[in-house]
């Protein structure tokens, strides 16, 4: 036995992007993020707190797994339930977390995995946390995890704070307010990129192009905000395009080079440009690997994945609507 609870967080895709780290240690990003929460992806996780372990197991879809980061945000959710009281304060936990998705099918997991943990333990540990703080206990797991907290549209505010109180995220817009699909055309089984951890500093160390890309990004995520407050497809399909762009320029043009594309990547972009000359409203964006994502309006989700589905290299088209934020199960 052993206090214990479950929750379920869905994936995120950011459409202004986070790369760069303003501190390592409370891994707070350097520019803000605006993304949509996926609910075809997601992670079901349980935490139970034993006081007969002698430090933290992580098991990942069934496979013992290097608990490190994960024992970093329940060092943190053990702080608050030994400042309330419950037990858990001074025990280790059990963590064991599925995808509904294929892992190593290059689909980020790092998102709704910490987002999922957070919820889970703090749940375990009797702890009724604010939203804010789930977002950022998440943080401090993967920067990206702090806005699968929330569902339909998360902003990341990069903050300003020495000890990383206002780098959180919250929700700009619920899922059903505006209806909008993605799908993601995967162009390589067990993709071996570089870590985003480790890419965004060396970004941060070598580009000449990192400035330029701390200073466009409160421009861009004031755009982004106006176009989903406007709910106008095509200036936030165009922006998230070219935040993605200049992300993947940004990445170019680190030493050593940060080259997440093949050619089915490259294929499946000009695809989507295809689409756009014919009329299809239909966005990609890119993360720190090979798969696409593309953005389009609920009617045409269908000619979309037909498009991306023929594009040569492309293996899978999984396709989603927005999704939920992060919630308690049982
Ligand atoms: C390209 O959240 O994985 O997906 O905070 O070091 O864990 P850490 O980084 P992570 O970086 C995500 C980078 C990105 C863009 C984004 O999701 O905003």
């Amino acid at each position: 036995g052993g206090a214990t609870a479950a929750a379920r967080a869905h994936s995120n895709i950011a459409l202004v992007k986070y790369w760069g780290k303003r501190d390592a240690t409370l891994n707070t990003p350097a520019v803000g993020s605006i993304s949509v929460t996926l609910d075809a992806l997601y992670t079901d996780t349980r935490v139970t707190f034993r006081s007969d372990l002698t430090d933290d197991e992580l098991w990942l879809d069934g496979c013992r797994s290097d608990a490190t980061r994960v024992r970093r945000v329940l060092d943190l959710v053990r702080g608050y339930a030994a400042s309330a009281g419950h037990p858990a304060g001074g025990q280790h936990a059990v963590v064991s977390s599925t995808n509904n998705f294929p892992t190593g099918a290059g689909l980020a997991s790092s998102a709704s995995g910490f987002a999922a943990l957070v919820v889970a333990a703090t749940g375990a540990a009797g702890l009724a946390l604010p939203a804010r703080e789930l977002s950022i206990l998440a943080r401090h797991g993967s920067g990206s995890a702090a806005r699968s907290i929330f569902g339909g549209f998360a902003e990341m505010h990069a903050g300003t704070a020495s000890d990383g109180s206002d780098s959180y995220a919250e929700e700009l817009q619920g899922r059903s307010a505006w209806p909008l699909a993605v799908a993601v055309a995967i162009t390589e089984r067990g993709e071996k990129s570089i870590n985003s951890t480790i890419g965004m500093v060396e970004s941060a160390a070598t580009s000449p192009f990192y400035p330029a890309w701390l200073d466009s990004a409160d421009g861009d995520l004031a755009e982004m905000r106006a176009a989903i407050a406007a709910r106008d497809f095509t200036r936030l399909g165009e922006l998230t395009e070219y935040n993605c762009l200049k992300l993947h320029a940004l990445m170019l043009s680190t030493r050593p080079a940060l080259i997440y594309w093949n050619a089915a990547t490259v294929a499946a972009m000009h695809a989507v440009r295809e689409l756009r000359s014919g009329g299809v409203p239909a966005y990609f964006t890119i993360d720190a690997g090979p798969q696409v994502k593309v953005l389009c309006l609920p009617g045409d989700a269908e000619v979309v994945r037909q498009a991306l589905a023929a594009v040569p290299g492309v293996h899978e088209v999984r396709m989603s609507t927005l999704g939920p934020g992060a919630y308690r199960l049982e």
